[in-house]
């Protein structure tokens, strides 16, 4: 059913096609925290092990609000893989030639970046082009998330 909530139908797809965008980076973002969660080798092994997992823990919250926000303009959220191999920016690794957190982090902290910088650019386009605030609060949100989450990475380098 059509959400009458002030926006046009046309200004709500550009919003959707973005978020799904957005959802498919996250989705692809969380599995390759989780490959380095469970792959990683070293004399820092547990505590990186357990970082890694402190962050997929966030990107799946993100990722189930993020859905949710969609449904919360009327539409279908994307949910499959295949899908999110489609609208993702983002590029998967093998990550066997080498397990070291460092690696890891380096490939992950840049992912957390091209998301930030993807977001800052939708916050704008939503608010002052679409006039649906609404989602452009929420990206911030999600923005300054990430933003934590690369500092944390970063640190560790
Ligand atoms: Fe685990």
């Amino acid at each position: 059913m059509k959400a009458n909530i002030g926006l046009s139908s046309k200004n709500i797809q550009q919003v959707v096609t973005e978020l799904s965008k957005l959802l498919a980076d996250e989705f692809v973002l969380s599995t390759k925290t989780k490959h380095a969660h469970w792959n990683t080798e070293g004399n820092d092994f547990y505590s990186k092990h357990l970082f890694f997992k402190s962050q997929f823990d966030q990107l799946d919250q993100i990722i189930d609000d993020l859905a949710e926000r969609i449904r919360s303009l009327g539409h279908y959220t994307p949910g499959s893989i295949k899908q999110f191999l489609q609208l993702t920016h983002l590029t998967e690794v093998s990550g066997e030639d080498n397990n070291e957190s460092k690696s890891y982090i380096k490939d992950l902290l840049m992912d957390h970046e091209s998301i930030i910088i993807h977001c800052r650019e939708s916050i704008s386009h939503f608010g002052n082009k679409l006039g649906d605030f609404g989602s452009a609060d929420f990206v911030t949100k999600i923005m300054v998330d990430h933003e934590k989450m690369a500092f944390l990475l970063r640190a560790g380098l």
